[in-house]
């Protein structure tokens, strides 16, 4: 059939679609499209929409294999992924629009996770910013510059809590605080999407990974997950919730099972959960090739019956697996799957497309002029580099060590100062490390070659100490020593579970030599999950946590160790003291042998190593420091249709000016069932100039302390309750109020 003879049946399909239901607004008319657009479609071509296939990229550039482009051709692939640039997918888009019978464009999607380009600081690190206007633009420039590379669609944002870090994947998250998580992901979601999809600046999101793939038993990513459903509700889902009711229109489906039922194939997760208690009206496309590992996972002998699992489960996208392109087709027709079920599907993932503009200018995305101007723009590197400075977290600033003087002779030493790579973490999209300067080369920059003496040292892996003495030999020559240590960028993400969180190879055991030369030591670190910082914390007299900042990351280390920038991250995961105490966070339960009990032996304690972590959540530093006044009330009893408003005067009592994410947590005393300690309900983040103060004001509705109650139903309970504010979880003022 011709290509406009096509359109012309479409068009008036629509007329009289919309004549005869009266119905005016966006959605309804893009439903009547999207039924014209079925009506034309063979069976084939329907499954062929629920198909998703990676491209390639080869020394030459971009590619697809050839039985792919034949299905693009055929009608038997609607959609690619990691296929990027304007060139290329304008390529790919011509085949299905021009070449296919029924011309219907290809998405393309692309882990954007953190930069497509322009690269930001791992998900982790843009966390611990506590700026939700930043964390937002960054996944709109993300956005912007590879939707002008073709890609209309982002696998981001990842929204799994967790409280693992074994778990390599904790880098892409936002950490341990479902509160905190949930803002995020709105964040994200709002940033890619923006108003209206159809904006070419914008891409669609996809929440990921639904649900829970963020507790796998001992970190072992894919392992196993197994939580109460109260705390899963709780706990776990409200941050796939907020990105839901931002308007996200799609969600992969994780790798893990819960409950005993692998994610693909579970129907209380995809359609009992996500559609029908959360509303979810997008399409939902698994993670890669997740339907067949059902068959490794033990609930389906043939990858046909898994499919038949994931179809029926509300699967609508098969990443990779090619099990609906192979089986669905025969199921259908042998009446083992409803064909309503399948159009059901296609109807979800042809509506995003006429959402995205994608009928109206298929080569929309692939603009070549476009993309040459938004990749790499000063604007875009100027909000990675705010984002990088925020995210840097102070671990520790004995004797006032930083920040550093300029003009001081410093002697740099570690693998990781040299290198542009690691500065990206993983996911870098199609971020370029060649394009960027290293921390060294930023430092000299910044500090004058001659002030900077530079030692490798030693890698970051390995047990090779040959370059020991050379780098002694530098820190003799210099008034300070910065070290940067950590994990090279390989060590998080997907894939990467570790078995010990300290830093790897002999970084430590160089650390610990350049300690006797009885230099004022700064540790600063890159890494993609909590580490165990016991010894490092010891050896160091200032410690800065960078993540792994991104393409603007070494310049953003320079100025906040030279105090260009005054830090004011905060962590979002707890630090432990070592691997034991892990799962360590702060929202834990009080148990019935707390600590705190006069008893010296049977409580819930380890012998060998105190409770609380070397960092808690919410903990950093600042050049300056702040003092919080007790808590004000304006009320004690809080009332079903009232709030109570509780504030604190925050002083900056230090010689910088400063920020501080000042923290309110509440504890419910008395519950149906037990409650955590603390629970993160507000934070605010306020600049103050030294000497100046500030009320900060929280306040605490009813709905905010709803929670999964005895029965699973959700609400709130009457009853005593705990409110603290302050500088992290841990050292907080404490006050008291009733629930009514
Ligand atoms: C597997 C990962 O789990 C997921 O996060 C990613 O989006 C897909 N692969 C596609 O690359």
């Amino acid at each position: 059939m011709k290509k406009n003879i096509v359109f012309a049946l479409i068009a008036a399909s629509l007329l009289t679609a919309c004549a005869s239901s009266g119905k005016s607004d966006k959605e309804s008319k893009i439903e009547q499209k999207v039924d014209s657009v079925m009506k034309l479609m063979t069976l084939d071509e329907k499954i062929g929409q629920m198909v998703l296939y990676s491209s390639d990229w080869d020394v030459t550039g971009p590619s697809l294999k050839k039985g792919y482009i034949d299905d693009i051709r055929k009608g038997n692939c609607g959609n690619i992924f990691n296929a990027h640039t304007a060139a290329y997918t304008r390529k790919l888009q011509k085949i299905a629009v021009e070449e296919s019978r029924l011309h219907i464009p290809l998405l393309f999607g692309y882990d954007v996770i953190h930069g497509h380009k322009t690269i930001f600081p791992i998900s982790l690190g843009e966390s611990t910013s506590w700026d939700l206007a930043a964390i937002e633009k960054s996944a709109r420039v993300s956005a912007t510059e590879a939707a002008a590379s073709g890609i209309n669609w982002t696998f981001a944002p990842m929204c799994d809590i967790s409280v693992e870090p074994r778990w390599g994947r904790v880098s892409e998250g936002a950490g341990e605080d479902p509160f905190w998580g949930s803002k995020i992901a709105a964040a994200r979601v709002h940033g890619f999407q923006g108003d209206d999809l159809s904006d070419t600046l914008t891409i669609l999101a996809c929440v990921k990974h639904f649900a829970a793939y963020g507790a796998p038993l001992a970190g072992r990513d894919y392992n196993t997950v197994d939580m109460s459903e109260r705390v899963f509700l709780d706990m776990y889902l409200p941050p796939y919730k907020a990105a839901i009711d931002a308007g996200a229109m799609s969600v992969m489906s994780s790798f893990n099972e819960l409950d005993g039922v692998p994610a693909s194939g579970s129907k209380y997760l995809l359609t009992d959960i996500l559609r029908t208690k959360l509303g979810f009206k997008g399409f939902v496309v698994t993670d890669y090739t997740s339907i067949n590992e059902m068959v490794n996972h033990g609930v389906a002998s043939t990858e046909a019956d898994a499919g038949l699992l994931a179809v029926k489960a509300g699967v609508d996208m098969d990443m990779q697996g090619e099990v609906y392109f192979k089986y669905l087709k025969k199921q259908v027709e042998e009446g083992l799957i409803p064909g309503k079920m399948i159009d059901d599907a296609v109807r979800r993932i042809l509506k995003v497309k006429f959402m995205l503009g994608l009928f109206d200018d298929p080569y929309r995305y692939c603009n070549e002029a476009r993309e040459k101007r938004e990749i790499y723009s000063p604007a875009h590197l100027e909000a990675a580099f705010d984002v990088a400075k925020k995210s840097m977290v102070l671990l520790k600033n004995d004797n006032n060590t930083l920040p550093l003087q300029k003009g001081e002779k410093i002697a740099v030493i570690g693998q990781l100062a040299a290198s542009t790579r690691d500065l990206l973490g993983s996911w870098k999209a199609a971020g370029d490390w060649n394009f960027m300067k290293s921390t060294l080369d930023e430092l000299k920059i910044y500090n004058g070659e001659a002030n900077v003496i530079y030692a490798k040292g030693c890698k970051t892996s390995g047990t090779d100490r040959s370059g020991f003495s050379a780098a002694m030999l530098a820190a003799q020559r210099a008034s300070k020593i910065v070290m940067v240590i950590g994990e090279s960028w390989d060590l998080s993400g997907e894939a990467t579970s570790r078995t010990s969180i300290s830093i790897p190879g002999v970084q430590t055991e160089l650390l610990e030599k350049l300690k006797t030369l009885n230099k004022p030591i700064v540790v600063v670190l890159m890494n993609g999950r909590p580490l165990d910082l016991s010894k490092e914390s010891e050896l160091a007299d200032a410690m800065l946590e960078t993540w792994f900042p991104g393409t603007m990351g070494g310049k953003a280390i320079t100025h906040v160790l030279f105090g260009e920038y005054n830090p004011a991250g905060k962590l979002t995961m707890t630090f432990p003291r070592n691997l034991g105490q892990v799962p360590i966070f702060y929202y834990e339960k009080n148990t019935g042998r707390p600590l705190y009990l006069p008893n010296p032996k049977y409580k819930s304690r380890y012998i060998d190593c105190p409770n609380d972590p070397l960092f808690p959540f919410g903990f950093g530093l600042s050049y300056t420091t702040f003092a919080y006044s007790d808590i004000k009330l304006s009320t004690t009893e809080l009332t079903e249709k009232g709030e109570l408003k509780a504030s604190v005067n925050v002083t900056n009592t230090g010689d910088k000016d400063g920020e501080e994410v000042v923290q309110c947590y509440v504890r419910d005393l008395v519950g149906s069932v037990t409650r955590p300690v603390k629970e993160l309900k507000g934070f605010e983040k306020i600049a103050l100039k030294v000497g100046e103060s500030k009320v900060v004001t929280f306040i605490i509705t009813p709905g905010m302390l709803a929670f999964h109650r005895l029965d699973m139903s959700y609400g709130t309970e009457p009853g005593d309750y705990k409110l603290f504010i302050g500088g992290n979880s841990r050292e907080v003022k404490e006050t008291e109020f009733k629930l009514k």
